[in-house]
């Protein structure tokens, strides 16, 4: 046996040497050391050796084992950093090449339109504001003369944290959050953009939509002010030809109250599939501030008296860029969110 061991090493080592690719090493492995190589052969028939003999020829036999093992990792190496060296040889990277630009994103439609808003009423002296999102029930209803009980919540429902405390249902609130901060100074002029919560849910409703609130107090204003003022705002937001229209309505914060439509801005006032026919498009809730709700906040309806609004952010959008599911708008599809 001892002769045997010494002519494989004799012959491996010579294949060993004769290999030049990966496909000959693997077969030198296979052809030794593989299942039925010559080297498992012999290891396998140590059992049969007599205790005398095995260690010593175990170890010779090992030696030739890790000896070959050892070789053809060291080969492998060798083959493939010679690889390595034609490939640097002969594919050359240009380093003069510009770098691939990273994607570069912008604003959401509703934010480009929610500036838009802003920019228009901060042109006609409007300030801007933010209110809390998770509301008192209190300014969301009460002091906005919408006690408990009364049916106009019925439209309202939202994500009550306590009995007392919920997400807000519109902006409205900050009407008489503000006022109890400028209270008894005068004029006032603020707009308030930021998200309502409401349980809606279809294509032009979404259980999160964004509003804008509108509210002046001062001395002296009337409903022809209210009106010149969302005038102004829809001719600039959609078009110099626009009209308005106003159409009674209620609100328990207004009294009177009024629902504003534009002139359609698909046909003009003729009627066509995007007004029903009608000729207009519903845009805003608006009023005069109701006498309870200064009084609430401690303003004397006697000498202050005040117009305000509310308009729904993603209504806006819809209109000017004729979409027609409002979820498109959460559903942050780069595919949808490209086109503005
Ligand atoms: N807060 C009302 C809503 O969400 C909209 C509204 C109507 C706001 C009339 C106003 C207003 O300021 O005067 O339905």
């Amino acid at each position: 046996m001892e002769q045997e061991i010494a002519k494989i090493r004799e012959e491996a080592l010579k294949d060993l040497s004769a290999a030049n690719t990966m496909e000959a090493l693997q077969e030198v492995r296979l052809k030794y050391l593989g299942k039925k190589g010559a080297l498992t052969r012999v290891l396998r028939g140590m059992g049969g050796l007599s205790p005398e003999e095995r260690p010593r020829l175990g170890q010779l036999a090992n030696e030739v084992r890790v000896l070959l093992e050892n070789g053809i990792e060291r080969m492998l190496e060798d083959l493939s950093r010679q690889e390595q060296m034609r490939q640097l040889a002969t594919e050359s990277v240009d380093v003069t090449l510009p770098g691939r630009p990273a994607p570069r994103g912008h604003q959401h439609p509703l934010t480009t339109v929610l500036r838009e808003i802003e920019r228009i009423f901060a042109s006609m002296g409007f300030e801007v504001a933010e209110g809390p999102e998770v509301e008192w029930d209190y300014y969301n209803f009460e002091a906005l003369n919408i006690p408990k009980g009364h049916p106009a919540r019925d439209m309202q429902d939202s994500f009550y944290i306590t009995d007392e405390m919920l997400l807000r249902t519109h902006t409205s609130p900050m009407q008489v959050r503000t006022m109890e901060k400028t209270v008894p100074r005068l004029p006032v002029r603020v707009i308030v953009p930021g998200k309502v919560y409401r349980r809606d849910d279809d294509a032009t409703h979404s259980p999160m939509f964004h509003q804008v609130e509108g509210l002046l107090v001062d001395q002296r204003c009337t409903l022809g002010d209210l009106k010149g003022v969302l005038l102004a705002f829809a001719r600039q937001m959609f078009g110099p030809d626009r009209e308005i229209r106003m159409r009674p309505s209620f609100f328990p914060f207004t009294e009177p109250s009024a629902e504003v439509d534009i002139s359609c801005i698909n046909c003009g006032g003729e009627g066509c599939r995007v007004c029903s026919g009608t000729g207009w498009l519903e845009i805003l809730g608006s009023g005069m501030v109701h006498p309870r709700v200064l009084a609430n906040v401690g303003y004397d309806p006697e000498t202050a008296v005040g117009f305000a609004f509310g308009m729904g952010v993603e209504r806006v959008a819809m209109l000017k860029y004729g979409i027609n599911d409002l979820r498109l708008f959460f559903d942050n599809d780069v595919r949808f969110l490209h086109q503005f």
